[in-house]
This record gives structure tokens, sequence and C-alpha cells, in this order.
């Protein structure tokens, strides 16, 4: 694995940290107050970043696999609400580059990459389907010239204020997961609507909300790649939203190390500052390489798949490595911060109700287990 970056790859990670610093970070309290991000997501469209991997002909950066994990980690640290609502965009916009044809490219990708839509939205989850993605029910029906949607999709990221939503609907619900296709739906589209917004104890400007499909006509020209392959359109997704997770995780996780760093030296014992006991010093230590570990991780995946190569099981191991340590260090920040943390908006509380969704959200940390342990049995029978 080559560690290190290409000069366009460097652009972009200082690009990312820049614009962290000098915007996101600005509307990072507004965000832990339940603002959705629009202010910095405005800022964020002229710079390419809502679209890492895209052609510049749409807007986006043209750049890695590799470079798009910087990014959102680098954007983690200053507003994880904003990171992953970025997170989810790129995400979007890589499967309508990857599957979808010249007009969609044409349709979706420029005003999603320049903010022109505040995000892209990705609907999987079903209230009866979470971590069994393939039994979804969410029907799309076969009509003259398109297909109606029915259904309601659960834990839907910026779904009321997407531009475009992807959502995976069965269009022969007798044939499993090869029975589920995908659909760009538009918002405007009659039928769709936006129900339930959730309470969540973290990441209080990403919106998280229920969307409902209620006989919604979508067009043969909405529809993402063939019949029939839309599991594996989630799932490859998913493959690079994995990376995307544990980029965002480390990203917090080093603002915990920040946080850390801060209290330890602000806190006195006599003459001593805190940073100078050895129990202290174990925790830093542990929680440093713990996410340089987890980075590691999401390097490799990201370079495999810039390599064009599978890299399922490794998605997988960088998720939730890097998450539970992305959580292992907010839990010390909060820790040494001690009565400062009991603020639930100070840095290290903030941060820990943000870093716990990413052991839930793009696959459980139980489900990443089971996709690592099948590719290891897979792999020795
Ligand atoms: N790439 C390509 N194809 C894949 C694939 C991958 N990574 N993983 C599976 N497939 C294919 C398989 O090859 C198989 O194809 P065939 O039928 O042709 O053989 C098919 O898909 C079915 O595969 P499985 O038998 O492995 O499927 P499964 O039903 O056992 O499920 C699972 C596998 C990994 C558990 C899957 O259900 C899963 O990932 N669940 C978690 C769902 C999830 O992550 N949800 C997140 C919601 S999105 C989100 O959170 C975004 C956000 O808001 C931030």
């Amino acid at each position: 694995m080559e560690l290190s970056l290409s000069k366009q790859e460097q652009r972009i990670v200082e690009l990312a940290e820049r614009t962290g610093t000098d915007v996101l970070a600005k509307h990072a309290a507004a965000a832990d107050h339940g603002e959705f991000p629009a202010r910095s997501i405005a800022e964020l469209g002229p710079t390419g970043l809502l679209g890492v991997k895209i052609p510049t002909e749409f807007g986006g950066l043209a750049g890695s696999n590799v470079a798009a994990v910087h990014a959102i980690r680098a954007l983690a640290r200053n507003c994880p609400s904003t990171a992953v609502t970025v997170a989810v965009t790129n995400m979007v916009a890589d499967m309508i580059l990857r599957f979808g044809n010249a007009e969609q490219h044409a349709r979706f990708l420029p005003k999603l990459c320049s903010g022109t839509w505040l995000a892209g939205s990705f609907a999987l989850s079903e209230p009866a389907a979470g971590s069994d993605a393939a039994s979804l029910r969410t029907r799309a029906e076969k009509v003259d010239g398109g297909y109606r949607l029915n259904g309601e999709k659960l834990w839907i990221t910026s779904g009321d204020v997407a531009g475009v939503i992807l959502v995976m609907a069965k269009t022969d619900p007798a044939a499993g997961a090869r029975g589920i296709s995908t659909f760009l739906v538009e918002p405007s589209m009659p039928g769709f609507s936006v129900g339930r917004h959730e309470e969540k104890m973290g990441l209080l400007g990403s919106s998280t909300v229920s969307l409902a499909f209620s006989d919604v006509f979508v067009p043969d020209a909405n529809r993402l790649g063939a019949e029939g392959i839309g599991f594996e359109v989630a799932m490859v997704a998913l493959d690079g939203g994995r990376c995307g997770i544990g980029a965002q995780a480390v990203g917090m996780g080093e603002a915990a190390l920040n946080v850390i760093a801060q209290a330890v030296e602000a806190r006195k014992k006599g003459d001593r500052t805190l940073g100078t006991d050895q129990g202290a010093q174990f925790r830093v230590a542990d929680v440093a390489t713990r996410l340089d570990a987890a980075w590691l991780l999401v390097l490799r995946a990201a370079s495999l798949r810039d390599a064009g190569k599978k890299m399922t099981k490794e998605a997988a191991m960088a998720k939730v490595f890097a998450t539970e340590a992305g959580n292992f260090a907010a839990q010390q920040a909060v820790a040494l911060s001690q009565g400062a943390a009991l603020d639930r908006h100070s840095p290290a509380a903030r941060l820990l109700r943000d870093v716990r969704v990413s052991r839930i959200y793009e696959g459980t940390s139980e489900i990443q287990r089971l996709v690592i342990a099948r590719h290891l049995a897979a792999s020795v029978s």
C-alpha cells in the first residue's frame, strides 16, 4: 500500500482541512443545536468536496477514494454532522457515476456536486429491514413508461433535504436479493412524503427521517442500472460508504484526542499537570495508537478500491475498528475532561454523542463482524 499522496490528493486534503477549519468549525455549534448545515454546504459546493471522485466537468474533483476518505476525516474533525451529510452525498454521486447513463450523469451530478441540492440521500433501511437489507418490502411495480413505488423507508440521512434519493425497491419479490432495483426518486414526485424526524442523541445537525411512497410514479429514465441489480448497487455503495464512516470516526476520534490533550494540560495536581501522570499518559497513548491503526485500515480499504479490487472485507474491518476506536477516544475525552463534560454541548460530550451512531449506520458493528467472518470462511473452504 502506497502511503504517500499524489500532488492532486495532497491538494484535496489541504482543501478539506482548510474548509473544515474555516467553514465547518464556525457552524458546528449551531449544528449541535439541531441546525441543518445548509450554510456550510453552500460554501462546500464551489470547492468540489461534495463530489470528490466525480469528474470536474460535473463539478467534482476527479479524486481518488484515498482523497475522499482524507476529506471526510478532515471535515469530521470540525463538524461530524456536516461530514456525514457530505459523505452520503458523495456516496450517492459515486453510484450515479458508476451505474448511471450519460443522461443521468448530466441531469443529477452537477446539482449534487455544486450544492444546488443540499444533499443526496440513500434509502435502503425499512421498519422491518435494517441489518437484513435484502428483506426490504418497498415495491416497484412495472407500469407503462416506468414504475409505481409503494412502501416506507426509515432512518434516512438527509431524506427531507435531498434533491435526489437512491431508493432500493423490489421489482421481483420472489427473487430475493436479485429482485431489487434502484431508483432515482425526486422529492417533487407526487406520492412522495417525508415522515418522522428522528430525535437522535448525537449528530443533531444531520437530518434523519422516515420516507413514504404512495403510488409514486418513477419513469424508466430514473431507474439506476438494470432491473435486479439494486442489491449489488447498495452493497457496492456501502463498501465505499463504510470507508467514509471509518474516516468520519477517525476524524471525530482525533478531535477527541485534541480535547484530551487540552484537558491534561489544563488540569494541575500541585505544580504538575495531569499530562505528566502515567495513568493519563497511558490513556493518551492508547487513544492515539488505536486511531492510527484505524486510519491505516481505512487507507488500505480505500487504496484497494482505487486499484479496482474487491474490498468488502477490508471495508468492514476498517469500519468496525475505526468506529470503535473513535468511540474509545470520545469516552476517554469525557473521562479526562471530568466535570467539564457534564455540559451536553461541551466538546467531549458532543463528540461522545456524535460518534456513537457511527457503530450503527452503514451496517452495525455486528454486521461488519458477520461480513468479515463470512469472507474468512469463504477463503478457507
Ligand atoms: N458487492 C457486490 N455484491 C455483493 C456484495 C458486495 N459487497 N455483498 C453481497 N453482494 C451480492 C452477493 O454476491 C449476492 O449475489 P448473488 O445472489 O448473485 O450470489 C447477493 O449480493 C446477496 O448477498 P448475500 O447473500 O451476502 O446477502 P445477505 O442477504 O446475506 O446480506 C449483508 C448481506 C452483508 C448482511 C447485508 O444485508 C448488509 O450489508 N446489511 C447491512 C445493511 C446496511 O449496512 N444498512 C445501512 C443503511 S445505509 C446508511 O446507514 C446510510 C446512512 O444513513 C449514513
